[in-house]
């Protein structure tokens, strides 16, 4: 599917893997100017390579003054931003028998503090490109398990589910500004970071038809862009399950493996 709107200027943090190179590849075919944020230069600038319209700026977006920097060279080339598409994650897994703050303080430096830096640094630029036609577009990626809580998934889920709260609260507060804000929620994706996972995805899809999902949905400026609709419809209905239901569905998903021994 092509992107169909005018060029715009757009700022992509994860762009190195998964649904965000795949999305970078999509955008920058179509003619926007992309601006690709992620850790690792060499990949970006391989990415880049091809494409006039792409802007290589390295950030990790876990490290504040990075973020900020990455801003203010966006805001130096571009002027402004038509929309920022915050998709930089990383997931791992609990072991609640060897509680480890350290790795859930990891997974909320990425996923919750990173997407709050890009959010000051994006900001700004947005605004700037307010013109009275177009009303300038935040998206940030959550995930399905924002909608129902699931085993180990304490500190990826918690990150998510603090995104989506955050964005749909942010997204009240922009209204009045004329900045329109999306949340992405995934159901499971054909991805590296899936790739690592040593349980069942029902329903995984290619990133092709994830990055189709995603621009159909930022296209329409939908509030919840949610895809596979197959599995993340039967998520959202977990989701409104009475808590003990909702428990017990959860217990259902949860390995013996992963809780023997505990005390
Ligand atoms: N795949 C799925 O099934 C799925 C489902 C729901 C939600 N999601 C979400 O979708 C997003 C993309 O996931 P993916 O599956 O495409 O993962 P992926 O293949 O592992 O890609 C993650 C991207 O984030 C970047 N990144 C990670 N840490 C970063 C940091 N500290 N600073 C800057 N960039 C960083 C990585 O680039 P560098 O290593 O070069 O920094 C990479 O480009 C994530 O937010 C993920 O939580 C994925």
């Amino acid at each position: 599917m092509a992107t169909p709107t005018a060029p715009r200027r757009i700022w992509l943090t994860g762009a190195t893997s998964g649904i965000g190179e795949a999305l970078a590849k999509r955008l920058l075919h179509d003619g926007h100017r992309v601006a690709l944020t992620a850790r690792r230069r060499d990949a970006l600038e391989a990415l880049a390579a091809p494409f006039e319209n792409a802007l290589v700026v390295p950030a990790d977006v876990t490290d504040h003054a990075s973020v900020r920097a990455a801003g203010a060279q966006i805001e130096a080339i571009f002027g402004g931003l038509d929309l920022a598409l915050l998709n930089a994650g990383t997931c791992e897994y609990l072991d609640a028998r060897h509680f480890d703050v350290d790795l859930i303080e990891r997974v909320l430096a990425t996923n919750l503090h990173g997407t709050l830096y890009a959010v000051e640094a994006a900001l700004p630029l947005l605004r700037l490109a307010r013109d009275g036609h177009r009303r300038p577009q935040l998206a940030a990626v959550s995930s399905a398990s924002a909608y129902f809580p699931l085993p180990r998934a304490e500190a990826y889920g918690a990150s998510k589910a603090a995104i989506s709260y955050f964005l749909a609260s942010l997204r009240l507060d922009l209204a009045a500004e004329g900045i329109d804000v999306s949340i992405i929620h995934p159901g499971f994706v054909r991805t590296p970071l899936t790739e690592r996972n040593d349980f069942p995805m029902p329903m995984r899809v290619e990133v092709d038809e994830a990055v189709d999902a995603i621009l159909r949905g930022l296209e329409k400026r939908a509030l919840d862009i949610h895809f596979p609709r197959r599995f993340t419809w039967l998520v959202k209905l977990a989701g409104i399950l009475p808590p003990v239901l909702r428990h017990r569905l959860g217990r259902r998903l949860t390995r013996n493996a992963d809780t023997e021994g505990s005390s």
